[in-house]
């Protein structure tokens, strides 16, 4: 009997000192084994807020890499170190300086989303995400929170500039190759926010109400093609509700659609501090509950200790988080130098934001600008906006303006009205730091206002400068929507008067006189239009905006980037205008009623969002989607269309007639046959690519390709895609209306696709 114990006690002290299991790439599943249940229920829950120490601040997580967004938890008794996230769409975003260093740590600020879309480059973008990606690594971060996807529905979505588009194929297409680019270096992305994240008011609780064919035609599409594109690492589910689930809870959204229906292999996170119950997020297959605190972990204990969840739903959890770690920059040991190559991403930059700007008009050849004398008016001239704020602001080391970049370019600049404005502005700047307002947008920085011109200012500039260049600026960000209102969407009366008196001015003189437009989403312009010799949509095009717009308004390249949103005639003409918090302003007082479009919005617009809206109810546009002029013309030919199996391949001649060198962007849409059981679209976009630069008289053959799931519209009553049999137009576009080749072809059977029944309205 003494013996037995004896024995007993040596095999239980050996196996006390027994190395437990360490992770490896092939042993997850014996380390989750070996997890007790405290350990999984912390891991499935950010480090970010108390663990670890970090400060309890979004995006001031000071573990690891400073400023990132969050961390995962480490577990040295099982071999499992932390990963870090940072954001975000325009590139990485961390702290620039550190307490305890000299060295500093900028990031390279790229255009915004919108303008990366605006290129239609699908090439470009993936350099771009090359770029991005690779200062994601040599920072020491795992995961960069990117890109984000969500529809344009409405124009006035303050997050819109972190966004591609109003159509779903552009977005999809658009972020798959950023993904790819990224995904390049060895590290994560996290494709945001999924989904119907539509609006910034009440983004947490906002129960998003639409038809299951709108959400798997337009709002799920994007995320879907850049899915099998692109394989994210990971996906970060939104805040919003949809029909009556917090999207992080929703099984329907996250596990049977895209894990089962669409193949995803990833990691799924909540958006920070995202949904509601924990328990929900575990059972919806939502892994990691950003940014994590005690609470959430210990009500998965909790729920599991009481039977209510299965562990299998944690474990499965907990399996897809430790395949993160396994991929992980010290996981693997991969040193970083904390040294990326900002020059040459800066001119990665500078080319991607050319490649995006979009020249609305141009009237008798008003450009290229010959480098001569401009007198620049407009704040944004002098203090470029270069991108939104928020999550999605980048830490970057300098932003170039205007002035500087057409100076940098051989251009002289009007001294006088640069000394003008420069005070101006510095005034400004100062007596905004002495109110101790630094802060007027969530995240952003000290936005100064127009500056007054006066008439003989304008006039004496007319006298010296041989041309002139009005910059109207707009910014707007994270936590809040735009709004349909002077200053905002529209113009202010100042603004129009600087047009105008600018203009005139200028014109008496036989000079030209050009708006650019730093803005992050369409603003009116059907009023003024008419107005200015030239208009260029440089939106926030990144910290090398300005040499940018001077390398477009010299003529050192052609613009080429193409709407990827309609300008509207006005705000109310957009479908969803009527059930969007267009004006809404928060107020303290607890409702006793769910409020229209704040605590709840009806996509009653249904599948008819951007140009499919205009095109369906023929309503005029200020600026067709597609639309972009260039300093040369194309002039399409020869445009066949041929059938392999199942898919469709479309050849097109695209000819340089004009005079310069440039690209053109071909777009195939295709127009549906009628059916007598579901409303179609006039048109859909199924396809785009970019031709080469095109020396003048040079032609390239553009190849596009899509299949037959592709032009399938979505039936909610035979729960299917379906591609009905019939004549299908195929038209060859340079933008929704200006289609110039038209051809058909023929499905000559039915096609279904049969989906699970799911997101349907509670
Ligand atoms: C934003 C996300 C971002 C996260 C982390 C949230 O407020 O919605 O887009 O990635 O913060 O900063």
């Amino acid at each position: 009997m003494k013996k037995l114990a004896l024995l007993t006690l040596i095999l239980v002290s050996n196996l006390a000192i027994a190395q437990p299991i360490k992770l490896s790439k092939d042993n997850i599943r014996e380390v989750i084994a070996a997890m007790t249940l405290e350990e999984k229920a912390t891991l499935v829950t950010g480090a970010s807020r108390y663990g670890n120490g970090n400060a309890p601040i979004v995006g001031q997580s000071s573990v690891l890499v400073q400023g990132a967004a969050g961390t995962s938890y480490a577990f040295d008794r099982l071999g499992i170190p932390a990963f870090v996230m940072a954001d975000g769409p325009a590139g990485l975003r961390i702290s620039p300086t550190r307490n305890d260093q000299t060295n500093t740590f900028y990031c390279t600020g790229f255009p915004v989303a919108t303008v990366m879309a605006s290129s239609w480059n699908t090439t470009l973008v993936e350099q771009v995400g090359k770029a991005v990606g690779q200062e994601v690594k040599e920072y020491g971060v795992d995961i960069l929170l990117a890109p984000a996807i969500n529809l344009h529905r409405s124009l006035l979505c303050g997050r819109n500039f972190e966004y591609y588009s109003e159509d779903p194929v552009v977005t999809g297409k658009i972020a798959a190759a950023m993904i790819n680019g990224v995904e390049s270096n060895n590290v994560g992305t996290s494709l945001k926010h999924f989904a119907f994240n539509n609006q910034e008011t009440n983004r947490n609780n906002v129960n998003a109400i639409i038809s299951p064919r709108a959400a798997r035609e337009l709002y799920l599409k994007g995320f879907e093609i850049a899915v099998k594109e692109s394989q994210p690492w990971t996906i970060m589910s939104s805040y919003n509700r949809i029909n009556g689930s917090h999207t992080s809870e929703s099984r329907d959204l996250i596990t049977t659609i895209l894990r089962n229906e669409w193949g995803f292999e990833g990691m799924v996170m909540t958006d920070w501090n995202g949904g509601k119950d924990a328990s929900a997020m575990m059972k919806a297959g939502n892994d990691l509950l950003m940014p994590g605190n005690p609470a959430q972990s210990q009500a998965i204990i909790n729920v599991v200790k009481a039977g209510t969840l299965d562990e299998s739903y944690l474990d499965a959890c907990v399996y897809r988080v430790l395949e993160i770690v396994t991929k992980s920059l010290r996981f693997n040991g991969t040193s970083y130098s904390n040294k990326p190559d900002l020059n040459a991403h800066a001119q990665v930059a500078r080319n991607a934001a050319t490649e995006g700007m979009i020249l609305l008009k141009n009237d008798n050849d008003a450009l290229p600008l010959a480098k001569a004398k401009l007198a620049l008016f407009g704040v944004g001239s002098y203090d470029f906006i270069a991108g939104g704020t928020g999550s999605g602001d980048v830490n970057k080391a300098y932003v170039v303006s205007p002035v500087e970049g057409l100076a940098n370019n051989g251009f002289t600049i009007n001294e006088k009205l640069k000394n003008a404005y420069t005070k101006d502005l510095e005034a400004q700047k100062a007596k905004n730091q002495a109110s101790g307002k630094r802060y007027q947008l969530l995240g952003g920085g000290f936005r100064p206002s127009e500056r007054i011109v006066a008439k003989n200012e304008i006039s004496a500039a007319a006298r010296n400068s041989s041309a002139a260049i009005i910059t109207i600026s707009r910014q707007a960000g994270e936590g809040a929507d735009r709004k349909a209102i002077e200053g905002d969407f529209y113009l202010t009366a100042s603004e129009k008067a600087l047009i105008n008196d600018v203009t005139a001015a200028f014109k008496a003189k036989g000079k030209k006189s050009i708006v650019v437009l730093n803005i992050g989403g369409p603003v009116e312009t059907f009023s003024w239009k008419e107005v200015p010799d030239a208009i260029l949509l440089a939106w926030q095009c990144g910290q090398e905006g300005g040499n940018a717009i001077s390398d477009i308004l010299c003529g050192a390249i052609s613009p080429s980037g193409k709407l990827t949103s309609t300008f509207p005639i006005d705000i109310m003409d957009i479908g969803a205008s009527a059930n969007f918090p267009n004006n809404y302003i928060a107020s303290r007082e607890a409702r006793t009623e769910p409020l229209k479009d704040v605590d709840y919005v009806t996509y009653a617009e249904d599948i008819f969002v951007g140009y499919r809206f205009f095109d369906k109810f023929e309503k005029s546009v200020s600026y067709p989607f597609g639309y972009g002029l260039s300093y040369t013309t194309f002039k399409y030919s020869n445009a066949k269309v041929s059938k392999e199996g199942f898919k469709y391949m479309v050849t097109v001649d695209v000819k340089n007639v004009g005079k310069a060198a440039g690209k053109e962007v071909v777009k195939a849409y295709v127009s549906a046959p009628e059916s007598i059981t579901m409303n179609k679209p006039v048109k859909e976009l199924k396809a785009f690519a970019k031709t080469n630069t095109l020396q003048p008289g040079q032609s390239q053959t553009i190849t596009m390709q899509f299949d037959s799931y592709d032009i399938a519209s979505y039936d909610e009553d035979r729960v299917a895609w379906v591609t009905d049999s019939g004549d299908y137009k195929l038209l060859i576009a340079a933008s929704s209306d200006d289609i110039q080749c038209q051809l058909t072809f023929r499905v000559p059977a039915e096609i279904t696709y049969p989906t699970h029944k799911v997101l349907l309205q509670q």
